[in-house]
């Protein structure tokens, strides 16, 4: 008699522990749900929600202006029903989990009413934060509730490596639990894995954001989209560790300068230093390859007092003055695994929600402080979801991971991403031409070979994010390829690219 595998199971398995995975657990259990969530984090720090300074924006009661920020910052890319969703949902759903369940201490003025603030391409004050550290203070306390609720298992330092399937449904995920590749089985499986981080040379993500969540659902047949639209911070600090300098510090009236001591931004954008972030990140880009650097110059705010936390971080890192040297950095990925207003996907039985899901809310250019709402938004709906399918979990065949091999070779996974960076970053950062994009997709794929002949007979959760990054590139390299228009964060400079529509008027 063949013995039965040892194996888990859970009504709804949420793969990740940022805000979104954190808000489909909690929906999902409160739809009586029993929910696994499983995070290859060990600290709260390691998702990129705990590294997010500005806030999270709400339509404060008025959902039509944020719905025109939005539409006009993705260049009218935007799909205007997913964000009709979105600005429709923000208010009652931070009022539900921010203040009412998890009772966040958002930032306030003497007067006890909310210190909104405000951030590039909002037309208006709306933005809850707490110092600029809004996310550790929202996401330390909701991993706290989970933590206690007795129908949420939380399970920290176990990675998904492959999704299990069986006749075109999802049944549930391998882990990198022992023994290597122990399912966990579920009715619905929800991925929650954040962003693409790793795949570039300077990132304001964790080390961990490797595109996990992407490469396993295409892989598995998922459709995916928007993955050419990369969005670059302006404003990191130019060093060997770069560190986000908030948005935040714009809207309150922090402007660049340039190498000459000049501000520029007048000259590119009529809202200057509160333009769309893509247009900002390329003027950014410019003036520094032009005049050789640029400053955030923090002189016209109080700094200290109002961003302790930034300060602090400038102090550690040297920068004493008030003009800090900021260069674009990967940020966000605006597009990824395609979903529909409930975050399901074209496979039966897999939902995605947060960064790695694609609800058409960014479009070509995400709005500032809006990645932490959609997270909760779309995670409140697609935890409904799931659970409301009342799926049962199943046993089916899952594929055996070999790990037949020796470990890797010292520094193989190191090297690999060192090319897999630089080749991102040379041909698929802030400007793209069509040539370059082709080269970069030869050699990606050469990477993939490279990688694939390990996986065969080798499994480790190294080994697994080094494949899933080079998969994540590759599909972004073939979506930049096939986009020939210049939009948003997807810039061509082929000097016969169409170009994009004049700027959406608010
Ligand atoms: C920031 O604080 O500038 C980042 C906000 C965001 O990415 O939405």
């Amino acid at each position: 008699m063949s013995e039965t595998p040892p194996h888990d199971t859970a009504d709804v398995l949420v793969v990740g522990s940022g805000i979104a995975g954190c808000a489909v657990a909690l929906q999902a259990a409160r739809e009586d749900a029993d929910v696994c969530l499983i995070t290859k984090a060990e600290r709260p720090a390691d998702a990129s929600t705990d590294w997010a300074q500005g806030g999270i924006s709400t339509a404060r009661g008025d959902p039509e202006a944020l719905k025109r920020d939005v539409l006009a910052a993705s260049d009218g890319t935007a799909d205007p029903n997913a964000v009709d969703v979105l600005v429709r949902e923000a208010d009652a759903a931070v009022e539900d989990v921010l203040l009412e369940t998890l009772g966040i201490g958002f930032d306030e003025r003497e007067d006890g009413a909310f210190d909104y603030a405000r951030e590039a391409a909002h037309s208006e004050r709306r933005i809850l934060h707490v110092d600029a550290a809004t996310g550790r203070h929202v996401l330390r306390p909701f991993l706290n509730y989970l933590d206690d609720h007795d129908r949420i298992e939380v399970r920290q330092d176990t990675a998904a490596l492959e999704l299990v399937t069986h006749e075109g449904r999802v049944h549930g995920v391998l882990t990198d639990e022992e023994p290597t590749g122990n399912p966990i089985y579920a009715g619905a499986t929800v991925l929650a894995t954040g962003g693409i981080g790793a795949l570039y040379p300077r990132s304001t993500n964790p080390d961990g954001a490797t595109g996990d969540g992407i490469s396993m659902a295409a892989l598995a047949g998922a459709d995916v989209a928007d993955l050419e639209y990369v969005q670059f911070h302006p404003t990191a600090f130019d060093g060997e560790e770069p560190f986000l300098l908030s948005e935040a510090l714009r809207g309150e009236g922090a402007v660049f300068r340039n190498g000459d001591g000049r501000r520029f931004m007048t000259e590119y954008h009529s809202d200057a230093e509160l333009a769309p972030r893509d247009v900002v990140a390329r003027a950014v880009a410019t003036e520094r390859e032009e005049t050789g650097e640029v400053v955030l110059d923090v002189s016209p705010i109080a700094f200290d007092a109002e961003f302790p936390t930034i300060a602090e971080s400038c102090r550690e890192h040297g920068l004493e003055g008030a003009e800090i040297p900021v260069a674009p950095c990967e940020h966000f990925l605006c597009g990824g695994i395609d979903v529909d207003d409930r975050g399901r996907t074209s496979l039966e039985g897999l939902y995605a929600v947060g960064e790695c899901a694609r609800t058409g809310v960014h479009g070509a250019n995400r709005l500032a402080s809006t990645s932490l709402l959609e997270g909760l938004v779309w995670g409140l709906r697609a935890g409904e979801a799931a659970a409301g399918r009342k799926a049962k979990p199943r046993v089916v065949d899952a594929t055996e991971l070999r790990d037949s091999d020796p470990a890797l070779p010292e520094r193989f996974s190191a090297e690999k991403f060192t090319r897999l960076q630089r080749t991102m970053n040379d041909s698929l950062g802030l400007e793209r031409d069509p040539d370059g994009i082709a080269r970069a997709s030869a050699v990606l794929r050469r990477l993939k070979g490279e990688v694939d002949a390990y996986t065969r007979t080798r499994t480790s959760r190294e080994l697994y994010e080094l494949r899933n990054a080079c998969v994540t590139a590759l599909l972004i390299a073939r979506a930049a390829g096939e986009n020939p228009e210049s939009r948003g964060c997807h810039h061509l400079v082929r000097e016969d690219a169409p170009t994009a529509e004049p700027e959406v008027p608010r």
